[in-house]
């Protein structure tokens, strides 16, 4: 049996039957896949989802859209400093942050991205924009900052941005250039969010700093629909996080979807489409799902994905391979 609708969303639409499909809420958050979190870092950012995850919820509870939940969630993780997205945005290789971020509808397949954007807080509330006020799918770089002025979004200085951690991720990184192979995502990834809402409509965001000390210009899978993330009401939902490079190669949003498409369940679908990634580039990478039934799965191939679950007043969080924690919320 469903749960109760919140108030907002009796007789706004008729809603589809009931029987085989769970038509609960269902909002899932990642922080990206990658390897190697410290102790103490991973405790920060186990809080970091669940925080997320439950602002997206609350959204869902109150009525909110599924593309509402899913740009809630993703601000308050490029909010967060502890994540590669907004504040915390690792550098490229002159030491500046170029963003990277995209939304999509699952109800009729509307979307919005932006790619290389500076001096904005939330990419993803722009991407929004782009989805809504223009005729367009994708701006980029100068452009999408013209926009966001004509928008009234405000600009802010790009320390506002960096962190002493991503300063110190750079030098690192420049001293170790080579060590680490380039199809290991680094221990930062992408952040994202998927979502059902009461009316069964499903959305997903996708939010970035890039990967660190990347050339000037270059845009990763996070922008980039079908590949850093895909919605439909027909299907499912997707946020993808890891080796962008590999992740557009092989679509990985739309590839899993296509798994499910032809009958895969949520969870080998995902499967499949990681091991293909894996086998055919050695890329690594993660994922959050949401098929149009509401089954959810959080899966990774690379050492670690910081994820979060909500559904049913539950939330399930984890960031290695078998540290599953369920709490119930308020
Ligand atoms: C992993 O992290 C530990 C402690 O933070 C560090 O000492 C070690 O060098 C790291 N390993 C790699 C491969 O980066
Ligand atoms: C898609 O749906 C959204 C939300 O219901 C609506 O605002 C938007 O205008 C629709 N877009 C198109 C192209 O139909």
């Amino acid at each position: 049996p469903s749960p109760p609708r919140p108030p907002s969303c009796a007789g706004a639409e008729p809603l589809p039957p009931s029987g085989s499909i769970d038509m609960s809420l269902v909002l899932v958050v990642h922080g990206g896949g990658g390897s190697n979190i410290s102790t103490d870092r991973k405790e920060r950012m186990r809080q970091g989802i669940a925080r997320a995850a439950t602002e997206g919820y609350n959204i869902l509870k109150e009525g909110g859209s599924a593309v509402d939940a899913v740009e809630g969630a993703v601000a308050v993780l490029e909010n967060d400093p502890e994540f590669n997205a907004g504040c915390g945005s690792v550098l490229n290789v002159n030491g500046d942050v170029e963003m990277d971020a995209s939304i999509m509808d699952g109800k009729n397949l509307s979307a919005g991205a932006v790619s290389a954007v500076r001096c904005i807080a939330n990419p993803i509330k722009l991407a929004r924009l782009v989805m809504e006020k223009t005729p367009h799918c994708f701006l980029t770089g100068h452009g999408a900052e013209k926009f966001a002025a004509d928008m009234g979004v405000p600009e802010i200085p790009v320390e506002k941005l960096i962190t002493e951690r991503s300063k110190k991720h750079l030098e690192k990184e420049k001293q170790e250039k080579g060590a680490e192979k380039p199809d290991c995502p680094k221990n930062t990834g992408t952040v994202g969010a998927v979502a059902m809402d009461c009316n069964g409509n499903l959305a997903y965001a996708t939010s970035t700093g890039g990967i660190v000390n990347k050339m000037i210009g270059r845009v990763g899978d996070s922008p980039c629909i079908g590949a850093g993330g895909y919605a439909d009401n027909n299907i499912g939902a997707i946020s993808t996080t890891g080796h962008g490079e590999s992740i557009l190669k092989v679509n990985l949003a739309r590839l899993t979807l296509f798994h499910i498409e032809q009958g895969k369940t949520a969870e080998e679908a995902a499967e499949l489409a990681l091991n293909y990634m894996k086998s055919k580039l050695k890329g690594l990478g993660g994922l959050i799902l949401i098929s149009k039934t509401g089954d959810w799965v959080a899966k990774w191939t690379s050492v670690s994905m910081p994820w979060a679950a909500a559904k049913d007043d539950k939330l399930q969080t984890g960031i290695d391979f078998g540290d599953t924690k369920i709490v119930d919320l308020p």
